[in-house]
């Protein structure tokens, strides 16, 4: 399975802080996943920067991004996915949120989306170490059927 992680951060991208969410998602992800190759990337919170790293991993199983998904100015992330995705996968998101807010109401202000472009699952995480940590634990266990359903290998 091959996957990219991008870290969609304005701070983090300029480095005034240093990025602990993207790694955070490889080293769970290397763990607990079949991954033969993990690629990362870090952008601001600039449509351009996004699209271009999302067109960068295209062929990939997986795209999971951090960041961005809230409701501050800058947030973008899931608007800039959703448009550059053919179809919706909400319940990845609905899920996401709901396991979240087991965590903290905060979860019920992240607008996280989850889409498919062509065969690559794109999914937005929040930016926290926290969230990212739950989040990839959450989709783990169902990223290898994903991507046989996916190839239409069936159950
Ligand atoms: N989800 C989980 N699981 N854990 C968290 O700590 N933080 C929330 C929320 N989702 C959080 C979470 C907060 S504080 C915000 S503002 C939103 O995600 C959006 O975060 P983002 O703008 O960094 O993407």
């Amino acid at each position: 399975m091959k996957v990219a992680v991008i870290t969609i951060s304005d701070r983090a991208s300029k480095g005034i802080y240093e990025d602990l969410s993207g790694p955070e998602i490889k080293n769970i992800l290397m763990e607990i996943v079949p991954v033969a190759k993990i690629e990362s990337k870090i952008v601001p919170d600039e449509e351009v920067d996004i699209l271009q790293a999302l067109e960068l991993y295209k062929g990939y199983d997986f795209i999971l991004t951090t960041g961005g998904t809230g409701i501050g100015p800058r947030d973008v992330t899931p608007n800039i996915t959703e448009k550059y995705c053919d179809r919706e996968l909400p319940g990845i998101s609905e899920t996401l949120r709901a396991e979240s807010l087991k965590e903290t109401n905060s979860a019920m202000l992240s607008r996280g989306y989850s889409g498919m472009k062509d065969n690559t699952i794109i999914v937005n995480f929040p930016g926290s170490v926290k969230a990212v940590r739950l989040c990839t634990n959450v989709i783990a266990p169902v990223m290898v059927h994903a991507v046989k359903m996916i190839k239409g290998e069936g159950h």
